[in-house]
């Protein structure tokens, strides 16, 4: 198959990429940008009412990210690798715009969940891409790092973590 956005990252970028859908909610998987639009534009009363998802983990292998639906915003999850993870906590606090440790944002290093909504105007980042690898809003130039931080551009804050809970080793409750 012909390769789509993601430059250097292949057919990598988008293997890395799953887009599921839990049982609370419709369907995921909206283009990147129409998110916040429908979001707008739409908002879905039984969704919005959805204090909590509970997603089960269990297919999401090393090197995979999934999509879900959550009170009407995606969130991501990520299940890093230790090289995500290693470069998410060599970095020294005083470099970061929104000084925040790695090991609060991840309760479990391996997997990281994080509201998928630009911290600046609100557009939906792109996973794997940007000069850290994170996460990339091309609205207007943010990059964020393996653990949702913003480094470079007019994102104000990190990428929000979500409150939630693992009920075992497999599932998470988000909300
Ligand atoms: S909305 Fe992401 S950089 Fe402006």
């Amino acid at each position: 198959m012909a390769d789509n956005k993601g430059g250097d990252g292949h057919d990598a970028g988008r293997r890395d990429f799953l887009y599921v859908a839990t049982s609370a909610m419709g369907a995921v998987g909206v283009g990147a940008f129409a998110w916040p639009l429908i979001d707008q534009m739409n908002p879905s009363q039984d969704v919005l009412a959805l204090s909590s998802i509970e997603v089960d983990l269990s297919a999401v292998e090393e090197g995979q990210s999934i999509t879900v639906s959550w009170r009407g915003k995606p969130v991501f999850i990520r299940h890093r690798t230790a090289a995500e993870i290693e470069a998410a906590r060599q970095v020294a606090l005083t470099d970061l715009p929104d000084p925040q440790g790695d090991e609060e944002r991840a309760e479990r290093p391996e997997w990281l969940v994080l509201v998928g909504v630009c911290t600046h105007l609100g557009c939906v980042p792109l996973g794997l891409q940007g000069q850290f690898k994170g996460w990339f809003c091309p609205c207007h130039g943010s990059h964020y790092d393996t653990s949702g931080r913003i480094r470079i551009g007019p994102a104000p804050t990190n990428l929000e973590v979500p409150g939630y809970v693992f009920l075992d080793d497999e599932n998470i409750k988000i909300g």
